[in-house]
Parts: C-alpha cells; structure tokens; sequence
C-alpha cells in the first residue's frame, strides 16, 4: 500500500473500509488471474511504478505467466497507448523478472539462461558467514551455515529492491520499506510476508555453485 492510502486508512479508516469492501465485491466473481491483470493495468494507466511493481508480483505469485500480462498489456492499448505501455515494459525489464524471459536474444533470456553458476571457492565463505556475489547479471547471497550452504536472490521479494549486504547479526533489511529477513533461511521476519527467492546450490569441485 502506497503512504497516501496508508495515510487515509489511518485519517479516515470507515470511509476508507468502505471503499476497500467496494473494490473487493466488484471483483467477487472475476478469477484472481484477472483480477490482478485488471489491477496492473490500473497501474500502468495511472503510471504508479510502486503499484505496478506491487500488483505485477501478485499476478505472476497467483499464476499469470508474462506472456498473458504482456497480452493484458496490448490489449489495453486503446487506453494506455504506446507511451505507458513502453514504461510499463521499462519497469519490468528492470525488475528482471524470469518471467519474461520468453523472448529469444532480449537481454532478460540472456541473464536468466538457465544453468549452473560458479559462485567462488567455497573457503571464501567461512562457516557462519554469507558473501553477496554477483555472478551471470544478477547478484546473490551465498551463505554458509550449519546446515550446508544456502543461496539468496538479492531482490526483496516486495519490489524487487536490490538489497545490499548489511547485516546486523543474521538480520538483513531492505533499505526500501524495511522488510527484514534471516539471511540464513531466508525467512522475512518483520514488516513483510514473503522470503527471500532461493536458488538451488551445490559445492563442485571446491567451489559454490548456483541454479537460476
Ligand atoms: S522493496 Fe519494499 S521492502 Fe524491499
């Protein structure tokens, strides 16, 4: 939710609980996939990159794949018109979603070919630490626990921030809306709802390595 609406919510909360209960009984007999392609073209028509961000994850989450959202997307054309359609696409490129890699030589397919990943020698990851690597267009976190070896997707799971590595103990926060995760299980544990993307790992050779 936006801080304007979270603001109402606050200021007004009846008028506001009213308007939410309108918005869900309009959409009480639509099926959630479209239902969220409905509300990302609602973003994109009012050009609110944090909504679209938002609503965009929901979807894919509820299982659009990108080549529905991208027909949602043209067939709202008579509305949207090129203009945001072209920054509707500029914002999903950026969120490197794998998604929307089904385009054969875009740069998304490139990045997201899928395949094992050499993530470095696994003595530079002492037990008990994690690495931030950046490795085939995307950086990870690499962590060294006691259960074996984990690898993070750096992308908050809320809008696809990518997180730096500052840790407070095992505690890793996005510098954007402050979700919080454990960056040894990627569980979120405060302000958010979703972990961290986990890719799957192994030791090779002496080395770490990633599948994306
Ligand atoms: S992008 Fe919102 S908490 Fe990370």
């Amino acid at each position: 939710m936006s801080d304007a609406l979270d603001f109402l919510v606050k200021a007004r909360p009846e008028a506001m609980g009213h308007y939410f209960a309108f918005l869900k009984d309009c959409g009480g007999r639509l099926d959630p996939k479209t239902r969220n392609l409905i509300s990302v073209i609602t973003k994109v028509h009012a050009q609110t990159e944090r909504g679209l961000r938002q609503y965009l994850r929901r979807a894919l989450r509820d299982g659009c794949s990108g080549e529905e959202v991208l027909d949602a997307l043209l067939m709202a054309f008579p509305a949207l018109g090129l203009a945001k359609i072209v920054w509707a696409v500029d914002v999903i490129l950026a969120m490197d979603l794998p998604e929307f890699a089904f385009v054969a030589g875009s740069a998304a397919s490139a990045v997201h070919a899928q395949g094992w990943h050499d993530l470095g020698p696994a003595g530079s990851v002492p037990p008990g630490e994690t690495r931030r690597v950046e490795c085939a267009g995307r950086a990870v976190f690499v962590h060294h626990g006691e259960g074996g070896w984990r690898v993070f997707d750096s992308r908050c799971p809320h809008q696809s921030t990518d997180i730096p590595l500052a840790l407070d103990g095992q505690v890793l926060t996005c510098p954007k809306h402050g979700w919080r995760f454990d960056v040894g299980t990627g569980a979120c544990t405060e302000h958010g709802d979703r972990p961290l993307r986990e890719w799957d790992c192994r030791l090779h050779e002496g080395r770490v390595q990633g599948y994306w």
